[in-house]
Parts: C-alpha cells; structure tokens; sequence
C-alpha cells in the first residue's frame, strides 16, 4: 500500500484531434475522424501528460484534501512520478514534488499564475541561430517575407478606432532635458564592441539608480515598502538582481547578486571570461550576440514578497510588470551612460533558477537585461529605425 494524496495543483483539458482511419482508407474511403484526447497537467512538474478516461476516474477517486492508502499499482507509479499525486514515498523526487506541493500550498500562489508559471519555465531551450552580425538586406526581406506566407500580415501598425466622436490633432512638440535626450537614444543594441570593458563607476551608477532603494516606510512592525526609480505593485519590490559580469573593469568575471540594502555586490560564482560568455549565451537561449555584451543581469521575483499582499488571478502579472518597468529605467539610464542595453525574455529560467539555487516558485528568475559599450559597427542585429514626425511622415 502506498499513502498518498491527489495534488490541488493540477488542471485537466481535452483536445479533440481528427485523424484519417487507415482501415477506412484502405477501403478507398478518406475520412477524417476525431478523438478525444484528455491531458492532465501537473504544476509541480510543468508537464503535461495524456491521460484516458479511467486514469481520470482513478485520480478523481483520490481525495486531494486527505491522505488515503491505495494499491500500489503501475498506474499509481505513473501518477506520483508525473506529479498527478503526492506521497510519502521518500525517493528524492518524490519527496521534492510534495515538497513543492506544500510550497504551493502554504503561499500566496494564485492557481492560474502558477499553472502559467510552472508552464513556461523554459529550460536547454536553444533558438539555433547562426552566430553572424551582417547578412544581406534580401535574405532579411526572405525571411520576413516567409513569415508572412506563413501567419499572413500582422493587424497594422497604428490603429484608429472607428467610429470615433471626434478627432482632435495636438501640437507638435519637441522637449529638451536630459530625460528627453535619454528617452531618443533608448534603442535595443545587440553588437557590442569587442575587447570593450565597463567601468566601476558605470555599474555602479546603473545599479543604484535602476535597482538602488532611494526611500523607506515602515507601513507596521516589520513590513517595509521600499522607494526605487521605478514604481511597484504595492511598494513591495520584488525583483532581485544578479549581475552576471563578464568584462567589468577591477571585478573577477562571476555571478554575483545586487544587496540592495548595502548597495553591494555579494559574489556567489567566480568564473573565467569564456565560462561566463557561455553561461550568458545559454541563460539567454543561443542568442548569441547577447554574450558580447560586458554584463548581464539575471532578474528574479521573490514572489512570495508580493503574493503576501496579493493572492488574487493578477498578481502574478503584478510581478512581470515589475520587472518591465525596471528593464524600462535601466535602459533609460543605459542611455544617458552612453552604454547599449537590452531586454530578452527568451530566457532558460529553469536553468538560471538551477544555478542560483533558487527553487522557482519562492524565487525564480523571469528576464535578463543586459549592457556594454556598443559597437559602431553597423549590424542587421541593431535596426535603425527611420525617425517619424506625426501628420508629417507617411509609415
Ligand atoms: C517583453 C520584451 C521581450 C523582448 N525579448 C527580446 C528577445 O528575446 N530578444 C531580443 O533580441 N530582443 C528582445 N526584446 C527587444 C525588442 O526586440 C525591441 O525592443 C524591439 O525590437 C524594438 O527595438 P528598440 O528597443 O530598439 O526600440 C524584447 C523586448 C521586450 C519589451
């Protein structure tokens, strides 16, 4: 006998397919039939996994609120190694997926930002790109127009709402300031100058004034809203930073996280140049020009910071538009460094988690931003972007 519970954290769909009979057809007649396919899918492993009528009976049968005594069967087996339900069964992974199941169960994780989570956790993910900065206008022309052969044209670019009771024209203006001349020059930038370094100071300037805490309230014992350049669902501050330097001027090449509190750097990983180019490249899913650049920052939720507040179906989007709007200010203080800068979330996040050490749901890594001095060299990677004056340019 095997002592076991059915995990809340599990969702079922069906899908139907059509397929065409090969009996059918060997008897001349094609006709398309359809099945239903039923899946069950298990946030504490973030798989999914086909599953017939009687599994769905079977797994229906175990309470998820109760531990019961079932029959050690091959499909019970099944179940607990596919994280449908937990036990007390004390094989290592096992024993994580419960657990992750009193993780859960024991935090603020609303049901549906943890399925959507737990499902795009990517891991070894690699886009395969191949690793050159110039190709032809015509092969970038060939590609696009693949693309569209394939999904049609996107819905345009401005969008006008019809129907609309009156249409107003503002005046054109032209501000000045160092905000405006930062917000021109933002621009993602992929080509970074080889042999190129970033200095103390500069990273300094960027930690502090994108992640810094700059204020403090103490809204009761013990519950601190922290003050940043960019605002937070409920002051809260989730977002941790861990620079992944690889070519900072006076600093060992290595991953290292961002004290907000000491403003310091607490080193956790020395690597060498080409370890920490690699571990860049592969955090980021092969884009391989974003391991030029001279530092990297890995973003992390602590999304049990947020989820004390807030336990509701949007708190898990709370936590993403964090993290944009820190990418935001980043950039914007890139800019007026002179430094290019990106955002990506194509991310490995099960693999930065992984070598954080951190275990995805408490904490778990989300984007990365990074920076370095930029190449002058003129790449298909960095679009240039033809300026556009409203009512005056035709786009
Ligand atoms: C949510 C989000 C995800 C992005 N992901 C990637 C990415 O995976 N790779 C990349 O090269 N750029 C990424 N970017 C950058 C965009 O490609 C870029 O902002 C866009 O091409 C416009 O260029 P600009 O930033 O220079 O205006 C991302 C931007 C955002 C806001």
């Amino acid at each position: 006998m095997a002592r076991v519970r059915r995990t809340r954290f599990l969702f079922f769909y069906a899908e139907d397919r059509g397929f065409l009979d090969v009996s059918e057809l060997l008897r001349g007649e094609a006709r398309a039939k359809t099945v239903q396919q039923l899946y069950a899918i298990s946030i504490l492993t973030g798989q999914e996994h086909p599953i017939t009528a009687s599994d769905l009976e079977a797994l229906l049968a175990i309470p998820c609120e109760d531990w019961v005594d079932c029959a050690e069967t091959p499909q019970l087996a099944d179940f607990a190694r596919d994280g449908l339900i937990v036990s007390e069964d004390g094989r290592p992974e096992l024993a994580e997926l419960r657990r992750r199941d009193e993780q859960l169960d024991g935090s603020g994780w609303s049901l549906y930002g943890a399925l959507y989570h737990s499902m795009s956790r990517w891991r070894d993910i690699d886009v395969e790109l191949e690793e050159r900065t110039q190709v032809s206008d015509q092969l970038v022309a060939e590609v696009a127009e693949k693309v569209i052969a394939r999904f049609g044209r996107p819905p345009p670019h401005f969008h006008a709402i019809d129907g609309a009771l009156d249409v107003r024209e503002l005046p054109l203006v032209d501000a000045d300031g160092g905000l405006y001349r930062a917000l021109a020059r933002r621009r993602t930038t992929r080509v970074f100058a080889p042999g190129s370094s970033l200095g103390e100071h500069d990273l300094a300037q960027l930690l502090y004034y994108v992640f810094g805490c700059h204020g403090y309230l103490e809204v009761a014992d013990g519950v601190v809203g922290l003050h940043r350049t960019s605002p937070s669902g409920g002051g809260l501050h989730p977002i941790e930073v861990y620079p992944l330097l690889v070519s900072v001027d006076g600093y060992e090449p290595g991953i290292y996280h961002y004290h907000v509190g000491q403003h310091a750097l607490e080193l956790l990983e020395r690597l060498d140049p080409a370890q920490a180019a690699a571990l860049a490249d592969h955090f980021t899913c092969g884009q391989f020009y974003f391991k030029s650049a001279n530092a990297l920052f890995l973003l992390t939720a602590r999304f049990d910071r947020t989820f004390w507040k807030y336990r509701h179906e949007r708190a898990y989007a709370v936590v993403l538009l964090d993290a944009a709007h820190l990418s935001q200010t980043f950039y914007l203080v890139c800019a007026d460094l002179g430094l290019g800068s990106f955002f990506t979330a194509a991310v490995n996040v099960a693999n930065i988690d992984a070598r954080l050490g951190i275990d995805g749901f408490s904490e778990g890594a989300l984007a990365v931003v990074g920076c370095g001095v930029p190449s002058r060299e003129e790449s298909f990677l960095n679009p240039e972007f033809l300026p556009y004056v409203p009512r005056e340019t035709q786009a």
